[in-house]
């Protein structure tokens, strides 16, 4: 595994400049945020030895690396989904990869289901903490060099990095909700049992991304920050149709919001 890292990682660094400080994944309907990024080189992923390739069409999928907020950072447009049937060590390689080429922080974004019946559509949801209901991506054979064989949760989400998001939203006037995120396969939305369901375990939203990439780089020691966009409402009396569109949509809308407050806090770093 980790030579197969190191090729990648020695790929990557033939075309770029600066180290990346900062690892930036990009949600649903949230590629925006690189339209704000000064960029100094764009690789495809189907030109990245080892890196999986996305099953959707048209959506091939980029790594960027450029200045934001005064850093270097390396952002995926695009994710690799458990959904699409990769495996979760694909899933997750391009953490792996951004690790070795020497990120210090992660920010990862998403498009979700409110659960919480004190949300609305559009909302921000700071995560502070995740359930895991997919495969764990560190099930396997560890190597160690990545980090323990079990690694400690209690702090996936850091603390630190929430309070800045909070001062940062309330200086920028952006209303911010916080809270627990659940992970699930999809690709179907939820039934309304479903969504009561996931609201009794504990959770806020729930979504099909995030926790596999928050968990493989907690393991390799990484901070991470999330954050959430409410797309839909699994709220008793709220649910109506969910689309893929209308998740694309609601997130495109907000994610102007949601951009301000990763860039501000890269800055801050
Ligand atoms: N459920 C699961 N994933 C999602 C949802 C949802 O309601 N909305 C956006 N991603």
């Amino acid at each position: 595994m980790l030579e197969i890292i190191n090729d990648t990682v020695n790929y990557i660094k033939t075309h770029i400049k600066n180290e990346p400080q900062v690892g930036i994944i990009l949600g649903t309907g949230l590629g925006g945020l690189v339209n704000e990024i000064d960029i100094e080189i764009s690789l495809p992923y189907s030109d990245i030895p080892n890196f999986p390739v996305s099953t959707v069409e048209g959506h091939s999928g980029k790594l960027i690396f450029g200045k934001l907020g005064g850093k270097n950072v390396v952002a995926m447009q695009g994710r690799f989904h458990y959904y699409e049937g990769y495996e979760m060590s694909q899933l997750v390689f391009p953490v792996r990869v951004m690790k070795y080429l020497g990120i210090k922080t992660l920010f990862v974004s998403n498009a979700s289901g409110g659960v919480n019946p004190d949300f609305e559509i559009g909302d921000l949801m700071i995560i502070n903490d995740h359930i895991c209901l997919v495969p764990n991506p560190l099930i396997g054979k560890n190597e160690p060099e990545f980090g323990p064989r079990f690694p400690d949760m209690s702090d996936a989400y850091d603390k630190g990095l929430i309070a800045k998001a909070k001062t940062l939203a309330e200086q920028y006037g952006i209303k911010v909700q916080e809270g627990v995120y659940t992970a699930t396969t999809g690709p179907t939305f939820e039934t309304p049992a479903e969504y009561n369901y996931f609201r009794v375990i504990g959770s806020d939203t729930v979504g099909m991304s995030t926790v596999p990439e928050v968990i493989v780089a907690r393991q390799m020691g990484i901070p991470c920050f999330a954050m959430s966009i409410i797309t839909d409402l699994g709220v008793p009396g709220k649910i109506v149709e969910v689309t893929h569109e209308e998740v694309q949509k609601v997130a495109s809308k907000a994610e102007v919001k949601m951009t301000k407050i990763f860039a501000g806090m890269i800055e801050q770093l």
